[in-house]
C-alpha cells in the first residue's frame, strides 16, 4: 500500500535533516503507530506520506514514496487525498464548517460525491463513528472528543484506503483518548483501513496498534510487531520513549532470566506470568 525507499527531506532554509534515511513497506490493513520524543519528525513523516511534503513545504527531497502505486512527489495533494485522509493536530484549524453536518459535507462536496449518495455517506460516517445524534450540533459546542470524531467522520465519509492522523488525542483526557483509539481499531478491523496514527501516550499504542514505529532524529530506530519493539527497553530509554511499567518489569525479569521471549503489555497479562514464574519456582 505504501513504499518508501531512501527518504530524506531538509526543510528550505533548515541545515538538518528533519527525515533521514526512512525505508518502509506499510501494508494494506496495516494498523501502525508512530512515536518518538518532540522533534524526532512524526508530523513530517506524515507529510512525507500525504504529499504536504514536498508540495506544500519545500525543501531537498531525496528518496521515494509511493502511495498505492502513485509516486507522492509526482503526484497531486488532492489526488493522494482520494486515497489516503489526514486528521491533522490541530483539528480546531483543520475545521472549516460551523455545524457537524456541514462540515462532512464540505468535504463531500469538493470530492464532486453524487448529490443521491451525499445523505447515506454522511449518516454512516457519524454513525461509524458514534455522533450521529450530533448531526444538527454546533461544532464550538462539543468536546475535544466529539470534535476529534468529528474530524474523523468528515475524512471517513470520503470512503480512504488509508488514514493518517497526527496526535489525535493531543488534547483529550484519558477516556475520550481510548475511545478513540477503540474507534481506530474498529475501522482497521471492519473495514480493513490501514492506519498510521503518531501519538505520545504509548500505553495506548501498546495496547491497540498492531505495528509500531519509534522515531529520533528523522530515522526509524525500531519499527515491528508492537511487543517485540517494546521489548528494546535499552533503545527505547536511550531515546526517551517511556515504557508502560508493565513492559519495564517484564523487560527486568527478561534481563534477569527469570521469563524467556514473552511480554505483557498489561496487568493481566503480567500477573499470569509473574503467577507462572512462582509456580515454576517453588
Ligand atoms: N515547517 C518547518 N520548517 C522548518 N523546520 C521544520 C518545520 N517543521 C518541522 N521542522 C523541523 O523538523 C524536525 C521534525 O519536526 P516534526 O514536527 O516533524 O517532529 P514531531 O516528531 O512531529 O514533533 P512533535 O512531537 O513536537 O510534534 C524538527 O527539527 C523541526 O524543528
Ligand atoms: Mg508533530
Amino acid at each position: 500500500m505504501i513504499d518508501i525507499k531512501n527518504l530524506k527531506f531538509i526543510y528550505e532554509g533548515s541545515s538538518k535533516a528533519a527525515l533521514n534515511n526512512i525505508n518502509l513497506t506499510i501494508n494494506k490493513g496495516d494498523f501502525v503507530g508512530i512515536t518518538g520524543p518532540s522533534g524526532a519528525g512524526k508530523t513530517s513523516f506524515l507529510n512525507a506520506l500525504n504529499g504536504i511534503i514536498p508540495h506544500h513545504f519545500k525543501g531537498d527531497y531525496y528518496g521515494k514514496v509511493i502511495v498505492k502505486g502513485m509516486d507522492v512527489f509526482e503526484s497531486q495533494v488532492t489526488e493522494i487525498a482520494k486515497i489516503a485522509g489526514t486528521v491533522f493536530q490541530d483539528i480546531d484549524s483543520q475545521m472549516v464548517s460551523g455545524y457537524v453536518e456541514d462540515e462532512i459535507l464540505y468535504g463531500l462536496e469538493n470530492f464532486d460525491v453524487l448529490k443521491d449518495e451525499i445523505e447515506e455517506r454522511i449518516t454512516k460516517a457519524l454513525s461509524d463513528v458514534g455522533i450521529l445524534h450530533l448531526r444538527d450540533r454546533e461544532i464550538s459546542s462539543l468536546s475535544g472528543g466529539q470534535k476529534q470524531k468529528t474530524a474523523i467522520a468528515a475524512i471517513l465519509a470520503l470512503k480512504p484506503e488509508v488514514l493518517f492522523l497526527d496526535e489525535p488525542t493531543g488534547e483529550l483526557d484519558p477516556s475520550s483518548s481510548r475511545q478513540i483509539f477503540s474507534l481506530l481499531k474498529e475501522l482497521n478491523e471492519n473495514y480493513g483501513i490501514t492506519i498510521i496514527v503518531a501519538e505520545q501516550k504509548i500505553m495506548l499504542l501498546s495496547e491497540f496498534v498492531k505495528t509500531l514505529g519509534i522515531m529520533d532524529k528523522g530515522s526509524f530506530v525500531l519499527y515491528g510487531d508492537t511487543r517485540d519493539v517494546l521489548k528494546n527497553s535499552d533503545i527505547l530509554e536511550e531515546v526517551g520513549v517511556k515504557c508502560p511499567r508493565v513492559v519495564t518489569l517484564m523487560n527486568m525479569l527478561r534481563q534477569e532470566g527469570f521469563i524467556g521471549d514473552e511480554i505483557a503489555i498489561n496487568a493481566k497479562e503480567a500477573e499470569e506470568i509473574i503467577r507462572r514464574v512462582i509456580h515454576d519456582r517453588v
